[in-house]
């Protein structure tokens, strides 16, 4: 029996209801499904649409269906369409007949609509804290890395000298955009679609800005047709995981290049990494690279989405129950990824020495010794062909611009003198970037203040620096 087989002469195959039915993953949302139905009989109960007795007695339903599924007492692994059939066969089931006036006014099309909304609204607030978490230990190893110099790269050559606090930082930036990004698909899915009904709202005298306060929405969604139809907040957020997703999965690339024997930069700790089960010398990263890993999914889950809607009239279609399977998948998928990935980058041993030698070794300052012919009245074209000469030969002969001796560089050009040596010494070039967002531990503790405060303001507290 079937909460609509009124008009049907026959019951549906087996396959129609194992394929047709969503309660295996959309059970999860029992909870924002029975928060939507109180606050829409409780509404029905005020505008007089239904008695107040028997708005109460549903609602008094409903609150104790919730405590005996949220107690183990009641399973809903059960033969169901979906959750929203089944949550009101099992109150009908306890409170009898008045709990099929539950639905008066209401379609499931609102109805998992404004569930998929209240869902997705609790779970973000969850991943922002996660990303805080992240935020505030790249915070805070930062704090000890002012003074780590290491090569920066471009084309993953060795480039210019920066500090580790400065490499770190970057990725502050873009975990804090990726806050911001989940927070906007928060908003996106602040509007209250309930009272849209099954597509065209309904003859009850409805107060749907009634309902979307009881439900802490920011506003009511303004066409019945998109309240229904509307899940671009899925993709807000799907998006927001695959650029997060994205972010972590070039950090995690960083780690395991920087954690390789051939550049030995940093250590993963054990307790995040895995052995060979025949190699014995064998450390592999692997929690980095399935973090890298499992970037494609949360992709893939962003691109099946967009695919699924982009041929749907309006306004609601079956089609629409993909949003949950790719929605929940990411969801989940970030929310094991983040806070492993915030351990494991919290520690790590780092090799101070073995930066500071790739910097020193790696012409990094090459730059620098070019600006200090400029700073002596040389032509930039000129110092760079001039610079470049001298790297020439060191790489010819096994020195560095550090211990090329000033001989060597006369022969080039007689400009050069003993202050050459400080000029180029790495921790210089790395003072003398003292540009705003620069790499200079001053410039650096200028970054570091903002994102304090950033941290503080979002966690509610007051910034402590130290
Ligand atoms: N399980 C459905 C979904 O997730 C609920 C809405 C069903 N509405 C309908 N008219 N069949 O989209």
């Amino acid at each position: 029996m079937k909460l609509w087989d009124g008009r049907f002469t026959k019951p549906t195959d087996s396959m129609t209801d194992h394929f047709n039915s969503s309660l295996s993953f959309d059970y999860r949302m029992y909870q924002q499904d029975i928060a939507g139905s109180i606050a829409h009989v409780k509404m029905l109960g005020k505008q007089g649409i239904i008695t107040p007795q028997e708005s109460e007695q549903i609602q008094q339903g409903l609150e104790k269906l919730l405590l005996d599924i949220k107690m183990g007492k009641v399973s809903l692994a059960q033969k169901s369409e979906d959750i929203h059939m089944l949550l009101e066969t099992l109150l009908t089931e306890r409170i009898g007949d008045v709990g099929k006036k539950l639905h008066t006014g209401r379609s499931r099309n609102d109805q998992v609509a404004v569930d998929m909304r209240l869902y997705l609204k609790d779970e973000i607030l969850e991943i922002k804290q996660l990303i805080l978490d992240l935020l505030q230990t790249i915070y805070d190893m930062a704090k000890q890395h002012k003074d780590t110099f290491m090569p920066g790269y471009t084309h993953l050559q060795r480039a210019q000298p920066i500090s580790f606090a400065h490499h770190l930082l970057a990725y502050f930036e873009m975990f804090k955009r990726d806050y911001k990004r989940f927070e906007f698909a928060r908003e996106m899915a602040d509007s209250m679609p309930l009272g849209s009904g099954a597509l065209a709202t309904t003859t009850y005298p409805l107060d749907r800005n009634y309902t979307a306060q009881l439900l802490g929405f920011k506003e009511v969604c303004q066409n019945s047709l998109d309240g229904v139809s509307d899940r671009d907040f899925c993709l807000d957020f799907l998006y927001a995981c695959a650029n997060m997703a994205m972010h972590l999965s070039r950090f995690s690339e960083e780690l395991i290049i920087f954690n390789s024997h051939e550049f030995k930069f940093i250590e993963l700790d054990d307790a995040y990494s895995t052995g060979s089960s025949i190699m014995p010398q064998k450390k592999n990263p692997d929690i980095a690279e399935l973090v890298r890993g499992k970037s494609g999914r949360v992709y893939g889950n962003l691109v099946a989405l967009l695919t699924t809607l982009k041929g749907l009239p309006l306004a609601y279609n079956k089609d629409m129950q993909e949003d949950k399977e790719a929605v929940f998948d990411s969801l989940d998928t970030v929310k094991m990824a983040l806070p492993i990935f915030t351990k494991m980058l919290s520690t790590i041993t780092v090799n101070k020495d073995q930066m500071y030698d790739a910097a020193a070794g790696g012409f990094t300052n090459a730059t620098d010794a070019a600006d200090y012919l400029v700073k002596k009245g040389v032509a930039f074209r000129d110092a760079h062909h001039i610079i470049g000469k001298l790297v020439l030969i060191c790489t010819n002969s096994g020195y560095t611009l550090e211990t090329l001796p000033l001989s060597e560089y006369q022969k080039i050009s007689e400009i050069f003198d003993n202050d050459i040596y400080d000029a180029i010494a790495i921790k210089t070039c790395v003072l003398d970037r003292n540009v705003l967002g620069g790499p200079a531990p001053e410039a650096v503790s200028t970054h570091l203040k903002l994102a304090c405060e950033m941290l503080a303001t979002e966690r509610g507290i007051s910034p402590v620096e130290n």
